[in-house]
């Protein structure tokens, strides 16, 4: 049986998780592939802490070149974009093949490490940089290589997701369930990653990357993150039959890419809008195959230990079987143009509070209709001995450029008394 021998850089949670996954799972590994895939080393700068898994004091090192020198397969756990990049650069340009879970990195220097990793005809494998444990890229990449991309939606952030699924059913505030999910260890101290939409956005990018054959980065990727949604905003969206998601949104439409992260209105019978709690799903919809869903965790030790040992275990089996670069990322540039921003057609939900007086809906829906934007439902609830009401409006499918224009014109209407409240809707 042939040997190929690992080396991890990074002894944290998912290291130590991807650690103990090859330690206890070697056996039936080795009968699946045909492999021996053998753990040789691991770095950290500490060394010290009980990790929660036992490995033999000679295997750990705090030296990264150690990795690089004696694994075939460098397994880059650290994060970050600065150390990790400089350490998987360094590995590829050494011959050695990696497995990386980090999904910044490769949303920022995608183009540049896969042309380091072709040049040196080795792999990059990256399964646990999107939806944790899910088997999502190895999908894009192998079971869906048939069909032409058209649209994904993901649920790719559990804490976001944790956060609002706790909204909406306890009908709690964001700042107390955010307090909570941080005193709970689901969401970090400095929680703006998640929050804010950024780490959904790395993960749209990668994913807009394999559906559409070129990296495009992070400029392309509109971003807008969960701290603006109330709980009035989710009473509204359940009163009209939806729930409030927050999604990585690409789309392919007449030869232009859209990649956006926003919170979402999605109709509460889809299947995307019940996924719950810290779960992740990412529905891939391909000319062929129509749609596809892939649910599960997309965090923690095992779930991505789960990833990143497939991964290691499928470059062992390219290098055993002499056959690297087998699967990787090939571009192919099959859509370049992106779609600015002002250019994406999509449905609305605009909340506004206005003064109850004559005229006020006449004066909100002329400006709608003198920007072409058609009305699809409106709500203004009935209250008693209030000067000033809500005011609810979705929208059919308009231009965000004529939205924008319309929301400023409301926005300057006497009878309209705060910023409005918008989120779009995608009825997937
Ligand atoms: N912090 C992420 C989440 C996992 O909450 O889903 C890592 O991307």
């Amino acid at each position: 049986m042939k040997t190929v021998k690992i080396g991890i850089v990074g002894f944290g949670t998912v290291g130590a998780g991807a650690a103990a996954t090859l330690l206890a799972n070697h056996d039936v590994i080795a009968k699946r592939t045909g492999v021996n895939v053998e753990l040789v080393r691991i770095a950290d700068l500490d060394i010290t802490t009980d990790r929660g898994v036992t490995v033999p004091a000679d295997m750990l090192t705090t030296n990264a070149d150690d990795v690089i020198r004696e694994a075939d397969i460098v397994v880059e756990l650290v994060g970050g974009t600065t150390f990790a990049k400089t350490l998987i650069l360094k590995a590829l340009n050494a011959g050695k093949s990696v497995v990386t879970a980090n999904k910044a990195l490769l949303a920022k220097y995608g183009e540049e490490l896969f042309a380091a990793a072709a040049a040196n005809g080795v792999d990059l494998y990256y399964e646990a940089s999107v939806g944790g444990g899910i088997p999502v890229i190895k999908a894009l990449q192998e079971g869906l290589v048939a069909n032409r991309i058209q649209r994904i939606y993901g649920i790719l952030n559990g804490t976001c997701n944790y956060i609002l699924t706790r909204m909406e059913r306890e009908g709690a505030d964001f700042a107390d369930v955010l307090a909570d999910a941080q005193r709970l260890g689901y969401a970090e101290a400095e929680p703006s990653l998640d929050i804010d939409g950024f780490d959904t956005a790395h993960k749209a990018s990668i994913l807009a990357s394999l559906a559409f054959g070129r990296w495009y980065g992070m400029d392309p990727v509109s971003v807008e993150g969960i701290r603006n949604i109330s709980l009035t905003d989710l009473r509204y969206a359940d009163e009209l039959g939806y729930r409030i998601k927050l999604l990585g949104i690409i789309k392919a439409i007449n030869g232009s890419v859209e990649i956006r992260v926003h919170p979402t209105l999605v109709p509460k019978n889809a299947l995307l809008a019940n996924i719950s709690d810290v779960f992740n799903g990412v529905m891939v919809e391909g000319d062929m195959v129509g749609q596809t869903l892939f649910y599960g965790r997309g965090a923690g030790r095992n779930a991505t230990a789960s990833a990143v040992v497939a991964d290691i275990t499928d470059v062992a089996v390219n290098i055993a079987n002499g056959c690297p670069r087998r699967v990787t990322f090939r571009e192919n540039a099959q859509i370049t143009a992106v779609t600015a921003p002002g250019d994406v057609q999509s449905r609305y939900y605009i909340r506004l509070q206005v003064k109850d007086t004559p005229g006020v809906m006449a004066a909100v829906t002329n400006v709608l209709a003198g920007e072409n934007i058609s009305i699809s439902s409106l709500i203004q609830p009935e209250t008693t001995g209030n000067d000033v009401v809500p005011l609810v409006i979705l929208t059919h499918s308009a231009g965000e450029a004529q939205l924008r224009a319309a929301i400023k014109n409301i926005e300057a209407l006497p009878a309209v008394c705060e910023q409005a409240r918008i989120f779009r809707i995608e009825d997937l």
